[in-house]
């Protein structure tokens, strides 16, 4: 008998792709990282002096189960404004990052041989989740010449008899789409015909530089049958701080907290009031970073575009730019090692995303300042112009 359970064993291992590899390597000095979605802003002032404030204060013991009830009530206005999400405080548990959230959700929905579809190119990081609640992954294609948006009938003629939930990334890591109302509709429609929930990932909501995130709950009909997630990690730099929330019908919901009940207890006490700082404080600080983000957005993707090979659509949101490199003549994993290992760029292969990825890069400018992307664009120009010589397979560092 296997002493580790089937779950694990049948389950593959979480992938961390480049940044693995670049970990690995011997001589790491210099390296330009944009592989990671790691914000390279610093936590907003206001929010670290608030969750030192409650350490002061004495809020270091347990809290309620589904988060402290200022956070929730906070979130609930939240939700309700700027999501359009009709929750109170009682819809809401706090979760530790999105990434706990959609195990939460993943857990709470899925039984065994349960179909789960995502879009391909997809955040990889739902499938781990997926696979340990038993579910099996089913991929529903995206077209660039379609600007990755959702097509319905492609995500319907997917849907059988075991199908039980749709994921939606929007803002969509990889591709920066941000969805319109027309095609969340759609997406809708293929749900409430086969009685589907849907997994909505929302974290990029506030990193959008072009049209409007809309929450997918907020449509006829779908708040019952959606999840929403959402987390600081992104929007206010507190990938580290490991805060978010999830929402959901009281059902669901409840079946979530018996889930995060049992594996967390709560999230960390005084770090939800640095959260709640997040929610009530000025909106200002947040803008000021979108804003950063738009133009480091706009530097990365014009100097793409004058690069050889590359083509690269402005992302309308996230903090990723997918440029397609087609036509370089270089499979997308090749030229991630090339880059790695000739131009010391670390950037993240397209196929890490799926079959849908590839022939594209995922470049992250949000885990660089601007003299970061400079440098990186420097080299990058280098390479793609021919004045830095690819390596040849004999060359290779033994760890690419
Ligand atoms: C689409 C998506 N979902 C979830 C996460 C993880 O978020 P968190 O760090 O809050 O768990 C990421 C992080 O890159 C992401 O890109």
């Amino acid at each position: 008998m296997s002493r580790i359970a089937d779950r694990i064993t049948s389950s593959a291992r979480k992938n961390y792709g480049m940044y693995a590899k670049a970990a690995r390597l011997e001589n790491r000095n210099g390296l330009v990282h944009m592989e990671l979605g790691q914000p390279a802003h610093d936590t907003p002032e206001h929010i670290k002096a608030a969750t030192i404030a409650a350490i002061t204060a004495g809020h270091v013991h347990y809290s309620e189960l589904s988060g402290i009830g200022p956070l929730r009530e906070a979130l609930a206005h939240k939700l309700r404004t700027v999501n359009g999400i009709h929750a109170t405080p009682a819809d809401i548990v706090v979760t530790n990052g999105l990434t706990h959230g959609s195990f939460a959700a993943f857990f709470a929905v899925v039984n065994p041989n349960d179909e789960v579809i995502l879009l391909d190119p997809m955040y990889p990081q739902h499938i781990g989740k997926i696979e340990l609640a038993g579910g099996r992954v089913v991929t529903a294609p995206l077209d660039e010449a379609r600007g990755f948006s959702i097509q319905a009938d492609w995500i319907e003629a997917k849907v059988t008899a075991r199908t039980k939930a749709i994921v939606l990334v929007n803002p969509s890591n990889p591709t920066g789409r941000v969805y319109r109302r027309e095609e969340l509709e759609g997406l809708a429609s293929v749900a409430i015909r086969h009685d589907l929930m849907v997994i909505a990932d929302e974290v990029y909501e506030y990193n959008v530089y072009g049209g409007k995130h809309i929450s997918i709950a907020s449509l006829p009909g779908m708040a019952e049958r959606t999840i929403s997630l959402y987390a600081f990690t992104k929007s206010h730099a507190m990938d580290g701080w490991r805060l978010g929330y999830a929402t959901a019908a009281p059902d669901v919901l409840n079946a979530m907290l018996k889930i995060t009940a049992n594996d967390v207890t709560h999230v960390n006490t005084f770090a939800q009031y640095g959260a709640l700082a997040a929610v009530t404080g000025d909106p200002a600080v947040l803008q000021h970073m979108v804003e950063d983000e738009r133009f480091k957005r706009d530097f990365l993707v014009e100097a793409l575009n004058r690069m050889p090979g590359v083509l690269c659509a402005p992302p309308e949101g996230t903090i990723y730019a997918f440029p397609n490199i087609r036509g370089t003549g270089l499979d997308s994993q090749t030229l991630a090692d090339q880059l790695l290992g000739a131009a010391r760029v670390v950037v993240e292969s397209g196929a890490f995303y799926g079959a849908g990825g590839e022939g594209y890069l995922r470049i992250c400018f949000g885990s660089q300042t601007l003299p970061g992307i400079e440098e990186a664009v420097r080299r990058l120009d280098c390479f793609f112009n021919g004045r830095i010589h690819r390596i040849t397979s004999d060359k290779r560092p033994a760890s690419l």
